[in-house]
């Protein structure tokens, strides 16, 4: 970004108004138009353009458009226009076009620098004011620490084999780009979204150290401002805005086993076999490029013979194929992909408009379906269908910033032309947008050839609002130590970033993992949303058992843990799909008031009651753990803990040190070696008391799309205490007609004395100390379920 010298960047000023409703006023002048508006009482939209009209395209992120508005108080005086509403102003300087955001009580959550924001020939720039300790969230996928302050990002998709992130610098580009920011200021939150896919770059306090600048290189200013307070409130608005997670079909929760590549039926099938002999639980097993002919998208090559025999073989042994999906279409005439791509017109143009652009990728000379344009999704979504209709289960977008070998700068010229839904843009303006349209492409073919199954789409590169289309991973990681402490803030960032269903190549893509990062990198996987365990090409294998006993026996372990786990994190899934919660939270999300819990970013929160504590660094066998307020329970001993301090955990490497918030009700089912195995009739509530909680316990068919229309189970339970260590549980009345498949409640205590049944171990039980996974706590109490209201005594 080159440095701010004013005069360059012409702001949109000397502003008089032109009209105010009651929800919005536009304002204009010689150099440019200004629109706010107010959608809700903590959200307000900026809009300013240096041309003579705002660009009328519709937003390829925002899915909500019909604002009902908020009561609001819209003036203009002689110096400024402004928006007043019960949670806060922004108000617009008319003399110098300058801006600002206020909460309730007055306090400056936002202030744009006038003399260094505005518009030059190639972009438009808008510069804020940081304050001294004002730390900033989000972003979407960045490497580096969890609060990006100091950081520069440029949001360009970019391919960035082995991103060596914490190694070196923080990366400037990565796959996904979401121009989304949010800002925690004295104990308050607000957002910040920049709606234009053009490549922008963001300076958050690395060049000038008070200062948030951002630049786009091309379009308009259009900001969404979130008011807050808290973090839920800007997450829940912002994905209200630009969408929700979908329902992952129920066994896209479970384990997958990928690799670079399974490079025939036989050894796929073979995986298969060692999964369930060795019984290590899994769901999913991927093809990646190896399984095509000759890499020509959706065909199966030699090595794959009847592939449909194989998915049914699979299918009966319990598991799902995912196959990878790859946007460049080999260019070759006997193709017949590439020919009926030809017929329906659905490449990409190269800068005369009229040619198809050509590069380079896995297939060698390759063509680009242009997925911006809605016929070209239609077509791809139809052939698509000869995959599923071979029994594939889910796609596995990859490839799609996109990467192209034949340049050097590893995608699409700029003055390609791609034929929008909204007109032709060039492929600079329209590159953000590719992998989410490719995913939206897959996951709208997907449902148009079987309207009510859910779809599973996995999309590498993305923009705002891709978390509508598909989950994401973090690309090609190494097998290092470095990566595996990366991924927790990864993850994080991507879940505040709306897109909660998220997960990294656990074990690391590139390099050779040791049995020791294999099995800490399986225990964070378990207790993340997307649990996938993937490595390159011509690493040594990386499958649970491939590293000898030790880690065998210790991922068998956590994937049996993620799913006697399925029932809660099924729960999380269906509030991320509600409400933009994410499954996984930094500490702040639940302690937004303590700064040590906005410094932790090396721990985090699963859902509202367990706090994760993963072991990072090699030959570590403890690691100091922060327990904000409150008091907790060590998940595996039963040891109770007063918050508000440090502890030291002990963690051999069997044990990933997991801690409970007192009052949690956490439900578990029982181990199974994939998700429809069997349906759990008797459902462990294990609480742990001293506190208040609650579940919002939630059920549908796991499979099919009848959620959307409400056929859903929900009951809220609720946890208190009474007298000396006793607990109430109580139900609330059923909701939903879709009819509750538990039978039973077993209540386990977790809290105290009777935790030793499972707590055989103490923290310190030396090396070998095994974390128990079936056998926690003490049956408490044991009763049938009901639709109507119930409460239980325990103790
Ligand atoms: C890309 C993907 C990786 C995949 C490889 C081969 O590098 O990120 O996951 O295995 O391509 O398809």
């Amino acid at each position: 970004m080159d440095d701010t010298h004013p005069g360059l960047w012409q702001p949109v000023r000397k502003l008089t108004v032109r009209q105010i409703s009651e929800q919005s006023a536009s304002l204009y002048s010689k150099h440019g138009l200004v629109e706010v508006s107010v959608l809700a009482q903590d959200l307000f939209r900026l809009r300013i353009t240096s041309a003579r009209t705002f660009c009328p395209s519709p937003s390829w992120a925002v899915s909500k458009t019909d604002w009902p508005g908020a009561t609001a108080e819209i003036g203009a005086g002689r110096s400024q226009v402004w928006i007043q509403t019960a949670r806060g102003k922004l108000s617009v300087g008319l003399a110098d076009g300058g801006w600002q955001v206020q909460d309730d009580s007055g306090a400056e959550l936002f202030a744009s620098v006038p003399a260094e924001s505005g518009f030059a020939k190639d972009g438009c720039r808008m510069s804020l004011r940081l304050a001294e300790g004002q730390a900033l969230f989000g972003l979407g996928e960045t490497s580096g620490p969890l609060n990006k302050r100091g950081l520069i990002r440029e949001f360009w998709n970019s391919d960035v084999l082995g991103h060596a992130s914490a190694i070196h610098a923080s990366l400037r580009n990565l796959y996904i780009s979401i121009p989304f920011g949010i800002s925690l200021r004295h104990g308050r939150t607000a957002g910040l979204f920049w709606d234009n896919p053009a490549r922008q770059t963001w300076d958050l306090g690395q060049l000038r150290l008070d200062r948030w600048q951002m630049q786009a290189a091309s379009g308009e200013v259009d900001l969404y401002l979130f008011l807050g307070p808290q973090v839920s409130d800007v997450v829940g608005r912002y994905t209200e805005l630009t969408g929700r997670i979908p329902l992952p079909p129920r066994w896209a929760l479970g384990y997958q086993q990928s690799r670079y590549s399974y490079q025939s039926r036989a050894r796929v099938e073979e995986i298969a076999r060692t999964f369930r002999r060795r019984k290590i639980p899994c769901d999913v097993i991927y093809l990646d490029i190896h399984h095509m002919n000759g890499y020509r998208v959706f065909t199966f090559g030699k090595t794959f013979p009847k592939p449909k025999e194989m998915t049914a073989k699979l299918a009966r042994q319990g598991f799902k194929v995912v196959a990878i999906v790859d946007p460049g279409v080999k260019n070759d005439p006997k193709f017949g992909v590439l020919k009926r791509g030809l017929a329906a017109n659905a490449f990409v143009k190269a800068a005369d408009g009229k040619k198809d652009y050509v590069g380079k990728v896995w297939p060698g000379e390759s063509r680009f379906p242009d997925f911006l344009n809605a016929a070209a999704r239609r077509w791809w979504g139809a052939e698509q269908t000869r995959l599923a209709d071979l029994g594939v289960a889910g796609f596995w977008n990859d490839m799609n910033e996109p990467a192209n070998f034949a340049l050097p700068t590893k995608t699409l010229p700029d003055d390609c032309v791609h034929q929008t839904d909204s007109g032709q843009l060039t492929h600079a303006k329209a590159h953000n947008l590719y992998g989410t349209q490719m995913a939206r492409a897959s996951r709208e073919g997907a449902l148009a050839h079987q309207p009510d199954r859910r779809p599973l789409v996995i999309t590498r590169a993305g923009y705002a609002g891709v978390q509508r289309y598909g989950l994401v991973w973090t690309g090609d990681n190494s097998s290092v130590w470095e990566h595996l402490a990366d991924a927790v803030q990864m993850c994080l960032n991507l879940s505040l970033s709306g897109l909660a269903f998220c997960g990294s190549d656990a074990g690391g893509f590139l390099d050779n993992a040791t049995p020791e990062l294999l099995a800490r990198w399986t225990q964070l996987g378990a207790v993340t949303p997307f649990f996938r365990n993937h490595s390159n090409v011509e690493t040594i294998g990386q499958e649970p058992w491939a590293l000898g006993p030790r880690a065998e026996a210790i991922c068998r372990r956590y994937i049996e843990l993620r799913y006697r786990l399925l029932p809660y994190l099924y729960c999380l899934f269906a509030q991320a799909h509600k409400s933009g919660t994410p499954i996984m939270r930094p500490l702040f999300w639940h302690y937004q008031e303590d700064p040590l819990a906005l410094a932790g970013d090396d721990q985090f929160m699963l859902g509202p009651d367990f706090l994760v504590a993963p072991i990072l660094r090699q030959g570590a066998v403890a690691r100091a753990v922060y327990l904000p307020r409150g008091r907790w329970f060590n998940f595996w001993t039963g040891q109770r803990h007063r918050g508000s301090q440090h502890i030291i955990a002990q963690a051999p490497l069997e044990v990933l040190p997991l801690f409970v918030r007192a009052g949690a009700i956490i439900p578990m089912g029982p181990v199974r070696q994939y998700v429809s195995e069997t349906e759990p009739r008797i459902i462990e509530l294990h609480i742990w008391p001293g506190g208040r909680g609650e579940l919002d316990w939630y059920e549908d068919d796991g499979l099919t799309m009848a959620y959307e229309s409400g056929n859903v189970h929900q009951k809220r339970v609720t946890l208190s205490s009474y007298r000396r260590g006793g607990a109430i549980l109580r139900f609330a009345a059923s909701k939903g007609p879709y009819p509750s498949r538990v039978k039973r409640w077993r209540v386990i205590w977790r809290g105290g004395r009777r935790a030793e049944v499972g707590g055989r171990r103490s923290e310190s039980g030396g090396p070998r100390s095994r974390p128990p996974t079936s056998d926690l706590g003490a049956i408490a109490l044991e009763f049938a379920n009901s639709d109507e209201p119930m409460e239980r005594r325990i103790k």
